[in-house]
């Protein structure tokens, strides 16, 4: 197993560039499930979870192939499975955005339920609960959803939670399905309107996405796609805070600023200096780290995806801060990890108070889940007295890509090394 080696202390300077992004990858790629390909698709980050979703894709008889500019052929008109077991599905809860697209291509599908993860209990009732009532007979058996329909129909749904995949499953259901269909409290996040972007080009009939109202009018036919995936705003968001708590000066490029409103105003209070562009971001970190609270929230909110790499700012910062986890009921694992780091943080429920300290101090931690294993890349960019070593990163590899020599270029020393 390999493990991630830091020496902290050197200040961030230089330019980095954003892969696209995972989480609209993601739908983008299994979207390809809906009408026989080619669809060709850029920008696609080479991450973990995208190898995994190709690799249950394949199993079902879908074809890749990279062309040479690194776009991504994806040819899906030989589907001749509809199962996604329990082995990969584990190891990707994601994978159950393949139910919408095999439901609208095949009228059936079989896929593991995905079970707990470490950040929440994250079930997919709401998922379910809309293909329901789009007249799918939904049984479990052994784990496994199995789902028929012989005619989807469009239906008016309403969402209890926004939630983001469950909008995009639904999304990519309702394209074909008979009639309309109205999803109220729909998710708002950019990659709900990534995905509408493609499935439009697909010849979808779809307004409204980006807003908490998504009106969908079944069409007869879609057609492969040409898309190019969004930068990744978690990505960006991450080296925006790397730049804040080294002191550093980063020119990020191929970003959309617009995705990250809400965390350009709290780094801003922090004290960062922030301009940008249509697609380019500069970020000075300031000398001294003023505390802020944070709430994460759906988009355009503080995204979750981002509390923890927040949160190792604030136990620098100067002063107390407030951070309040409002989507995951336990996405404070990091908190252990950082306090063998020398952070002082009190737990309340989905609130934890950090009481910033001069350093970090540099030791050997555990990676729990993706974006707590970035929080702790962070933690060692900036502790004192050694090395940070960060094991089981094959949590980070599921969603950064090339992030060690990311941070490598930007001036950190950082390696990876065999544990
Ligand atoms: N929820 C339900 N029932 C459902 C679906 C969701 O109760 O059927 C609850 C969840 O338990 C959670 C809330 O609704 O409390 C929101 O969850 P959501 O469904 O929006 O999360 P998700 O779609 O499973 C995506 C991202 C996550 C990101 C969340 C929130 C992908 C592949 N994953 O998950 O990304 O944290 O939205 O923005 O898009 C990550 O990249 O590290 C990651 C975890």
């Amino acid at each position: 197993m390999k493990k991630i080696v830091i020496e902290g202390g050197n200040s961030l300077k230089g330019t980095v560039t954003i892969s696209g992004s995972k989480n609209a990858a993601l739908p983008a790629v299994a979207a390809c499930i809906l009408t026989g390909g080619p669809h060709i698709i850029h920008s696609l980050p080479t991450l973990r979870d995208i190898m995994t979703i190709k690799t249950i894709m394949s199993g079902m008889g879908a074809e890749f192939h990279e062309n040479e500019d690194h776009s991504l052929s994806v040819n899906t008109d030989n589907i001749i499975d509809h199962e996604a077991s329990y082995d990969l599905v584990r190891t990707m809860r994601a994978s159950i955005l393949l139910l919408g697209p095999l439901l609208a291509r095949l009228g059936k599908a079989r896929i593991s339920l995905p079970g707990g993860c470490a950040i929440g209990a994250r079930p997919v009732n709401l998922h379910l609960k809309a293909l329901s009532a789009m007249g799918v007979d939904m049984r479990l058996e052994n784990g496994y959803i199995n789902a028929e329909v012989k005619h989807m129909k469009g239906a008016n749904i309403f969402f209890d939670i926004p939630t983001v995949t469950g909008t995009e499953n639904i999304m990519m259901a309702a394209v074909t399905a008979d009639g309309s269909t109205i999803l109220n409290n729909a998710a708002k996040e950019p990659e709900i309107i990534d995905l509408a972007d493609m499935l439009r080009k697909m010849g979808a009939d779809i307004r409204g996405d980006g807003t908490d109202t998504i009106f969908i009018e079944g069409v007869k036919e879609l057609k492969p796609a040409e898309h190019s995936i969004i930068p990744d705003r978690i990505e960006a968001g991450t080296f925006m805070i790397a730049s804040a708590i080294t002191q550093g000066d980063i020119r990020i490029q191929n970003c959309r600023p617009d995705h990250l409103y809400a965390v350009i105003e709290k780094l801003r209070a922090v004290g960062a200096e922030i301009e940008y562009g249509e697609d380019v971001f500069s970020i000075k970190g300031p000398k001294i780290i003023h505390s802020v609270d944070i709430t994460t929230m759906p988009f355009p909110g503080f995204p979750t995806d981002l509390q923890a790499q927040f949160m190792t700012l604030m136990c620098i910062a100067k002063g107390s801060s407030i951070i309040e986890e409002t989507i995951f009921e336990n996405r404070f694992i990091h908190v252990s990890e950082l306090e063998r780091m020398g952070a002082d943080i009190t737990i309340n429920g989905n609130q934890a108070l950090v009481r910033g300290r001069d350093c970090l101090l540099a030791a050997p931690v555990m990676a729990t889940d993706l974006r707590a294993s970035a929080s702790l890349i962070l933690a060692g960019l900036v502790a004192v007295e050694g090395r940070t070593e960060v094991s089981r990163i094959y949590h980070l590899d599921r969603g950064y890509e090339a992030l060690e020599e990311k941070f490598r270029a930007l001036g950190a020393n950082i390696r990876r090394e065999e544990d």
